[in-house]
């Protein structure tokens, strides 16, 4: 086993997440790689989990610095329930204990019309990465953090796709929408324990899966930049391009003691108010 005192991160003014032990899935790209750099940063160790070994062992490689050891990589489906258990207890074994799993993983699916939609290979398939998956994540970390009385901190993304229709294909929209409610019910079983369990829902970020989101929607220009474009034109909130990072930093205050006193159950929308706005009428008297 590591041990958790010995080596801190350089260059870092505050260590929000000083000696925790977190898992993310879906590390080794995206929004989970820019959230395994940042809890680095901020003095955690990390489990990246993923089913890209190759990315995920690049990632360990990069954001581990001269301390090897703040960082590996652990291949896990979350689709596959004894994966997932061994993740955790690979962590546990690692470096002594689990305070945070972070489930990240996820899959766009396809679009497809409800009319013609493939039961199986589409909607069956995508619950299993973004609806099961992190059920089975919350339930073995979840064990894990009762068994040893840590209070710890559970997190998934989901999507401003778990509070809005029509942005993103029919089974990808229905397994977000799933996942709060997912959330939301752990939360109130979990809280006596001590253990807070919250999502962080962002909007369109150029990552790999936005751009398969892209270039399968048939737009222009499916790039990152192409998608940067695309996300400001229809912002509410001009003048910043939502990036990986971004949602990263939301996701490390839920997983920190900045947010440990009392958010549980909640749903971190991080979309420039785009959710809870509608501009659609004043947008068509300007054009008057
Ligand atoms: N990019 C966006 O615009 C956006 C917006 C809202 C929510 N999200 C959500 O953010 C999360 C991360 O997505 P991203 O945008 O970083 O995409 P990404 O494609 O860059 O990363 C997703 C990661 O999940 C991994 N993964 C897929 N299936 C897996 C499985 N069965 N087991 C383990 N790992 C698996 C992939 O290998 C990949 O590394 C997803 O849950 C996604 O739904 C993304």
């Amino acid at each position: 086993m590591y041990c958790r005192s010995s080596v801190r991160p350089e260059g870092q003014l505050s260590f929000k997440l000083e000696g925790k032990v977190a898992i993310i899935t879906g590390a080794a790209s995206g929004i989970g790689e820019a959230a395994a750099k940042l809890f680095v940063e901020n003095g955690a160790f990390v489990v990246v989990a993923d089913i890209q070994e190759e990315l995920g062992l690049k990632v360990v490689a990069s954001i581990a610095g001269p301390d090897v050891d703040r960082a590996i990589y652990k291949k896990c489906d979350v689709t596959v329930e004894k994966q997932v258990e061994e993740t955790v207890a690979f962590a546990i074994e690692k470096y002594g204990t689990l305070d945070i799993m972070y489930c990240n993983a996820g899959i766009m699916g396809s679009w497809e019309s409800i009319l013609d939609m493939d039961m199986d290979e589409d909607f069956n398939r995508t619950m299993a990465v973004n609806l099961r998956g992190p059920a089975l994540c919350i339930k073995h970390a979840a064990r894990a953090m009762v068994k040893r009385q840590v209070r710890g901190s559970i997190i998934c993304t989901a999507s401003t796709a778990s509070v809005l229709g029509g942005l993103c294909p029919i089974a990808y929209n229905t397994s977000k929408h799933g996942l709060v409610g997912l959330v939301r019910a752990t939360a109130s079983e979990l809280g006596k324990h001590g253990i807070r369990v919250n999502c962080v829902s962002p909007h369109l970020v150029a990552t790999p899966l936005a751009i398969t989101w892209a270039s399968a929607k048939g737009i222009d220009n499916a790039s990152g930049s192409g998608i940067e474009l695309l996300a400001s034109s229809a912002a509410n909130l001009k003048g910043v391009a939502l990036k990986a990072k971004h949602v990263a930093e939301a996701a490390l205050f839920l997983a920190s003691d900045e947010s440990s006193v009392y958010v549980s159950g909640h749903n971190l929308v991080v979309d420039g108010g785009l959710t809870v706005v509608d501009n659609s009428i004043n947008m068509s008297m300007e054009k008057q």
